[in-house]
Order: structure tokens, then C-alpha cells, then sequence
């Protein structure tokens, strides 16, 4: 059963979104938060203005990072409506990850309703240029004052609104990524399967070497052997053999549960491709460069949608991917999945869920 929101009475100004929205440093008029201790589990569910947060310093969020996120987007529809795309999917990683992390679970059905009453009453914030959204940022921190290492017994769940441009400047235009062979993302039985931040602060030393050498992005590769692709910074990775056939590492316990893979391994074959999910070593992706097999690879994440790689550094070497252009397969791809998710082409999947704007 899901209790009801309290929503505050909060002014709603006249939204001026800026030209160069960037990503994540605008946020919305209102946020949602609920809190959590061990008797009376999760209550006070509310919506008000965005605001500050102010925690104990001792807060155990602070000391062993106890903490997780999760990320999807709105969509502005060319009806003026407004699209989520599978909340439900967000949700349920969300409550994934707080296992993982040894926090509780909320209610998925109040989650996604707080994602949809948040949204509609912040829905001046939806901006609508292409490739725009409003990104929705839910997140769980531990705030018990203790710096004891285990499970906090008070816990604060918040979501805000924050009106982005595609994750990369440039849009839908080719990544570079650079083959990190000695620092490694996650382990199996470790927390990559789940949003929490030390997965993230723990990537950014190898951006930084990835950057400095003027690449974009980390490949990872397994933590255990270093041998096997797993992931392409915060996204899941693909390769396109012969033009047609999509491969893509298999969920191993180390990698995360993209909601953007899960849709477009549905929606591929639908497309006429072959998708296989299997284990890809480093290797496999060198020859299969070499040999032409490989014409195209690209990240899935909502925040790109699709990002397609043009080139790669591994050992030393950089290695164009097909014409260092995007190719074909992503450009397919990511026509039908952000038409599908901005309403501009039918849904036959079932996966968005409309929100209706007043005088839309
Ligand atoms: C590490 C990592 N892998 C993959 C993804 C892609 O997941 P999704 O498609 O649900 O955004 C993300 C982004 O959430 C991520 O942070």
C-alpha cells in the first residue's frame, strides 16, 4: 500500500531555462523526500521546495558511504504531454541496490508516484529541444549519527528534478574510450550491480588518465581476469558483428542492469538484428577491429541513450572503430528508442507512461 504524498504550497516562478543546459546543474522549483528509521519504517512522504539538506557530521552517509542513486529521464512530447520511460524499471533497480547496500527497500508503487507528482507539478521544467529531458535523480543516504560500520536505522530517500542536454555535448557524435588495464570498475560479489556512489568515485581516477591522454570514457574490463569488456563508463557497452549481429557482455554480478540494454534487446530484433548476450573478451574486440567483423560499438545509458565509440586506446595503440563515424545500427537504434520515448513514434511495448500537462 502506498501512503500518501503531502504536498507543500510552493511558488511557482516563471522557469527561463538557459541555452547550454549541461547536465545535472540546473535543478527544478520542488523535490520529494521521505524518511526511514527502524520503528515506524518509512513515513512523512512530502514534496516541497528544493532545498538544502542538513545532516549530523557523524552521519553514518558520511563515514562508510551508505548510500545509492538511480537515474531516468521525462520527456517532453510534441503534444506538450510529458513521457517517463519505464519508472517502474528505475524503481525496482533502485530497491535492488538498497539490498545490496543493506538499506530497506521503499515502496516501488510510492516511488513512481512521487516521480509522476513531482514531475507534473514541476513540469514547466520539461524542456523540449532535442535531445533535452528532465533527468530524475532518486536517492537513499544513511543518517543515522553513528560512525559504527553497519546498517544506519535511519535512512533519508529524496528525489530531484534537474532539466538536462544530451550526457555528451555534442550530442549523438562518436566517444572516444580508452582501455583501462589496471584499474578496474567492480568485482563479481562486489556492489557493481548497484547505483552506489563508491562505484563511481572509485572510476574516477582511471577518467582522469583517460582524459588526460584525450580520451572521453573508460572501457572497463573484468575485474578478476582483465580480460572480458564489461562496461563503457556509466553505460553498458555493445558490439555490432557483420553489420547486423549485436553482442553484448552478459550480466555477470559486476555489471549494471542498464534499463536503456534491457529496452533495445528487446527492441533490436524487432528491428531485424540478431542480439546476443555473452561474455567478449578484450581480444575477440581487437581481432574483430582488425578483420572488419566489428563495424560499429556503442554505450546504452539514459543519459546518452546511445553513445557510439569512434575510437579506442588500448596498450599503447589507437584503433578506429568502422569510419569514426557513428554507424548505421546505433543511428537505427537510437532514432527508434528516443522516438519511442518522446512520443514522436507509437510505443508498442507499453514502456511510457504519460503525464498529463494542464492547457497541454
Ligand atoms: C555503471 C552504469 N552502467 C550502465 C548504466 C546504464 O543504465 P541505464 O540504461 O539504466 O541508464 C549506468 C547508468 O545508469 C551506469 O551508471
Amino acid at each position: 500500500m502506498s501512503s500518501a504524498i503531502h504536498i507543500a504550497d510552493v511558488a511557482d516562478h516563471e522557469v527561463v531555462l538557459p541555452e547550454q543546459l549541461g547536465f545535472g546543474r540546473h535543478f527544478s522549483t520542488r523535490m520529494f523526500s521521505q524518511r526511514y528509521n527502524a520503528e515506524r519504517g518509512w513515513h512523512d512522504a512530502r514534496i516541497d521546495a528544493y532545498a538544502p539538506i542538513t545532516l549530523d557530521p557523524a552521519a553514518t552517509v558520511y563515514h562508510n558511504g551508505q548510500m545509492i542513486f538511480d537515474g531516468t529521464k521525462a520527456y517532453r512530447r510534441p503534444d506538450g504531454h510529458i513521457n517517463l520511460f519505464r519508472p517502474e524499471c528505475n524503481a525496482e533497480r533502485f530497491n535492488e541496490s538498497a539490498r545490496r547496500m543493506g538499506m530497506p527497500p521503499v515502496d516501488i508503487a510510492l516511488h513512481v508516484q512521487a516521480m509522476q507528482t513531482l514531475v507534473a507539478l514541476d513540469h514547466r521544467w520539461v524542456p523540449n529541444r532535442e535531445g533535452t529531458a528532465l533527468y530524475i535523480r532518486p536517492v537513499m543516504i544513511a543518517t543515522e549519527k553513528t560512525l559504527e560500520v553497519r546498517a544506519s536505522r535511519e535512512y533519508l530517500h529524496y528525489i530531484i528534478l534537474s532539466p538536462v542536454a544530451p550526457y555528451f555535448a555534442a550530442g549523438f557524435a562518436p566517444v572516444s574510450v580508452y582501455v583501462s588495464d589496471d584499474y578496474v570498475r567492480a568485482v563479481r560479489g562486489g556492489t557493481g550491480e548497484a547505483k552506489t556512489p563508491g562505484n563511481y568515485a572509485g572510476s574516477i581516477a582511471a577518467t582522469e588518465v583517460a582524459l588526460a591522454k584525450g580520451y572521453q570514457q573508460v572501457l572497463w574490463l573484468d575485474g578478476v581476469e582483465r580480460r572480458y569488456v564489461d562496461e563503457v563508463g556509466a553505460m553498458n557497452i555493445a558490439f555490432v558483428f557483420d553489420g547486423r549481429d549485436i553482442v553484448t557482455p552478459v550480466l555477470t554480478g559486476a555489471i549494471l542492469h542498464g534499463v536503456t540494454r534491457r529496452s533495445l534487446l528487446q527492441l533490436a530484433p524487432d528491428l531485424g538484428y540478431t542480439v546476443d548476450e555473452r561474455r567478449i573478451a578484450i581480444s575477440e574486440v581487437l581481432e574483430g577491429l582488425a578483420s572488419g567483423r566489428i563495424t560499429e560499438i556503442f554505450g546504452m545509458g539514459t543519459g546518452a541513450v546511445i553513445a557510439p565509440v569512434g575510437h579506442m586506446y588500448f596498450e599503447g595503440r589507437d584503433i578506429q572503430v568502422g569510419d569514426g563515424e557513428p554507424g548505421p545500427v546505433a543511428r537505427r537504434l537510437h532514432g527508434e528508442l528516443t522516438g519511442l520515448q518522446t512520443g514522436k513514434r507509437p510505443d508498442p511495448y507499453g514502456w511510457t507512461r504519460k503525464i498529463d500537462v494542464p492547457g497541454a
